[in-house]
């Protein structure tokens, strides 16, 4: 169950993939998240100094709205309609998590509102026509594969209550490892465990290291990375 005052989760919901798109994510200073649903990436993505969430089912804005300190801009209509009309550059990050292609889905018609293959189609060219930087969730599909040829195919398996599925995420760039947030890095939970403990016994030790000496060792890394030092420091200017 969704914890008090959060969203509840939805059908295809990304609560427990997110981490997976998370780590796909490059810098970014505007963050838009369509087909919003209880919104799982946008809760657990680091916050772009912007963030815009869009949802056509007037309840679900209902249930957002009712969670008053979540800071997020909310618009309800139709993403296609909106995406065009919204001030995007290449500094922008869009996450679309449509309703999936219907002879994908096991069970039919789980939302309010539903997407038909002309609804995707309409959806993946106004996304082939913005200038921003595209995530898309998706089942492998035939229409998907014919519209976004040339995006780049990143595979996950999701385990659901009917076992593990198979699922896509579309990329329009080829994910690096620059990313707007790092709290989410390996490619499950134990690696993600693994990976948090080790950055911890870095952290800590630097952390308790007298002044010069973690001086230094910044110094150091500087030289050695300086590229990867430059981009770190960009984020707390
Ligand atoms: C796959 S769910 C999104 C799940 C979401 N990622 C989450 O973590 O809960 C799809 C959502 O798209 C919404 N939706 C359907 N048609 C839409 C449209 N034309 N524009 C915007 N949202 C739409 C549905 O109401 C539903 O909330």
């Amino acid at each position: 169950m969704a914890p008090k005052n959060q969203p509840r989760p939805y059908p295809g919901g990304k609560g427990k993939a997110y981490p997976h798109v998370i780590n796909l994510m490059p810098p970014h200073s505007t963050y838009i998240e369509t087909h919003l649903g209880a919104g799982a990436v946008m809760r657990n993505k680091r916050p772009a100094a912007r963030n815009i969430g869009i949802e056509i089912d007037p309840m679900v804005i209902d249930r957002w709205t009712k969670c008053e300190d979540h800071g997020f801009e909310l618009i309800q209509g139709d993403a296609a309609e909106i995406l065009p009309a919204l001030d995007i550059t290449q500094d922008t990050l869009v996450y679309c998590d449509p309703p999936y292609v219907p002879d994908t889905r096991r069970r039919a018609r789980v939302y309010r509102h539903d997407y038909d293959a002309a609804d995707h189609e309409r959806l993946l060219a106004v996304l082939s026509a913005i200038p921003a930087r595209i995530i898309l969730s998706g089942y492998p599909s035939d229409l998907y594969d014919r519209l976004l040829e040339g995006w780049t195919v990143t595979e996950l398996t999701v385990q659901t209550h009917v076992g593990p599925v198979k699922e896509y995420l579309w990329t329009n760039y080829k994910p690096g490892p620059v990313l707007h947030d790092y709290s989410f890095v390996g490619i499950d939970f134990r690696e993600r465990e693994a990976v948090r403990r080790r950055l911890r016994t870095v952290c800590t030790k630097l952390g308790r290291a007298q002044e010069v000496e973690r001086r230094a060792a910044f110094d150091r890394l500087a030289s050695s990375h300086p590229q990867e030092f430059l981009q770190a420091a960009e984020r707390i200017r």
